[in-house]
């Protein structure tokens, strides 16, 4: 998956839970580890950060043993960086197997409206996206274009 907050990553990955896809998502495991719809604010951004990038690692390993069972899987994390999608790229190529990059777009004001709704949720992939986070995603994001990318382009539900 690849997109920002809102954008319908972790509802499209469910849609493939349903055909029998596994899915890795670290909102998941943090989720289960701090039980917090914060956790940013409560471990800090430091902490934050480095708890995200160990479960990272986790599932890298988990994707690769799911690719040499040969399941189809779903990486529902935003992939805002090029250098994250050539990395899994490489990694998925590298075990014979291969990749679909689908990128969920949504105009700002869709997104905005659904975390805003959202945020009345109470659960792991419901986790606070006030306008300072989505700001600075919104900044960082590198839009795919010429990657081999699918793009599915949300109505302004
Ligand atoms: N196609 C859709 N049409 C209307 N609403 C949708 C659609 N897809 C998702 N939503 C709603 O929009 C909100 C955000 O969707 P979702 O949580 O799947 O986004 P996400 O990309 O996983 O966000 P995050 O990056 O924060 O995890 C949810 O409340 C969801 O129910
Ligand atoms: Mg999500």
């Amino acid at each position: 998956m690849c997109g920002l907050p809102g954008a319908g990553k972790t509802t499209y990955a469910m849609g493939l839970v349903r055909r029998g896809f596994a899915r890795l998502s670290i909102d998941e495991v943090v989720w289960q580890r701090l039980g917090q719809r914060d956790p940013g604010l409560v471990l800090g951004p430091e902490a934050f950060d480095h708890l995200k990038e160990e479960v990272r690692r986790e599932q890298r390993q988990e994707l690769v043993e799911l690719m040499l069972a040969r399941c189809d899987a779903v990486v529902d994390y935003s992939f805002w960086s090029r250098a994250a999608r050539d990395d899994y790229k490489a990694l998925i190529e590298g075990h014979g197997c291969r990749w679909e990059l689908v990128h969920l777009k949504a105009d700002r004001t869709t997104l905005e409206r659904r975390l805003e709704a959202r945020s009345a949720v109470e659960g792991a992939n419901a986790v606070t996206v006030d306008a300072t986070l989505f700001n600075r995603y919104l900044v960082q994001f590198e839009e795919p274009d010429g990657e081999g990318e699918q793009v599915v382009m949300q109505s302004s539900t």
